[in-house]
């Protein structure tokens, strides 16, 4: 069975007491209980992770949302892998559609952010998705194509089995307009095909394909409930715990 995740991208929200007080939040409603076999990962902005790491537990994952392409050295403001894998956090969301649109970053970096996440045995939440223009031209399978191929290209099987992949159409995120249960299993359906292709069906059947854009309580379990979505990449509705949990009850 594949795992299901729901991962609260915080974005740039929160100052270091918010954000301790939204993990402790998270911690005492996920305290109530999950479904069986669903994860919850956090990922709030750098500044918070030491702190956030001592709040939670080590049922709650946390994740940073972004790293470097470089291991260490005069790269003034940037933030290493090795540097997050140090503070404790598990996973870091690399390619999210707003570090590709506002900071530039091309396919090349993506790809050597993912390896140095692999490199520090973080777990890369690789995230890909089409603009609207995309959409309506209806490229948007091609897009999502060159975005992991080129993305996840020389990361051999047993590196991309570590890999989990976020699908958020931009469109969708932050707008309240959601993908369609249909659009999302279209596209989640796509990518795990295009993934057997790349490795094999097994690997491809294993890795947890996350939705993203939009999703809140009152939609999440009609997009949970496609065979081939294993999950959420939340962002707005990561902000309030009790939504957040909700989504991830959604299973
Ligand atoms: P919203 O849930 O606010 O649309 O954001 C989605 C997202 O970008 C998560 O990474």
């Amino acid at each position: 069975m594949r795992r299901k995740i729901v991962a609260g991208n915080w974005k740039m929200n929160t100052t270091l007491k918010e954000g301790l007080e939204l993990a402790k939040a998270v911690k005492e409603n996920a305290e109530s209980g999950l479904p069986d076999g669903v994860s919850v990962i956090v990922a709030p902005p750098f500044t918070h992770l030491t702190g956030i790491k001592d709040v939670l537990p080590s049922s709650i994952g946390l994740s940073a949302q972004n790293c470097a392409t470089d291991e260490s050295g005069a790269f003034t403001g940037e933030v290493s892998a090795k540097m997050i894998a140090s503070t404790g956090a598990q996973y870091v969301i690399i390619g999210h559609s707003e570090r590709r649109l506002y900071f530039r970053e091309t396919d090349d970096e993506l790809n050597k952010k993912v390896n140095m996440a692999l490199s520090n045995n973080l777990t890369p939440i690789f995230c890909c998705g089409e603009n609207l223009e995309e959409r309506e031209k209806g490229i948007y399978t091609e897009v999502v194509k060159k975005q992991i191929e080129l993305g996840l290209s020389g990361i051999d099987k047993d590196d991309f089995k570590k890999i989990i992949i976020a699908y958020e159409p931009v469109w969708a995120i932050g707008t309240g307009k959601t993908a369609s249960p249909e659009q999302a299993q279209e596209m989640h359906g796509y990518i795990r095909n295009l993934l057997a292709e790349m490795y094999d069906a097994e690997a491809a059947d294993k890795v947890s394909i996350l939705y993203g854009g939009s999703c809140k309580p009152s939609n999440a379990a009609e997009i949970f409930a496609n065979e081939d979505v294993d999950g959420g990449l939340i962002g707005g509705a990561s902000l309030n715990a009790a939504d957040f949990l909700a989504i991830a009850r959604s299973f």
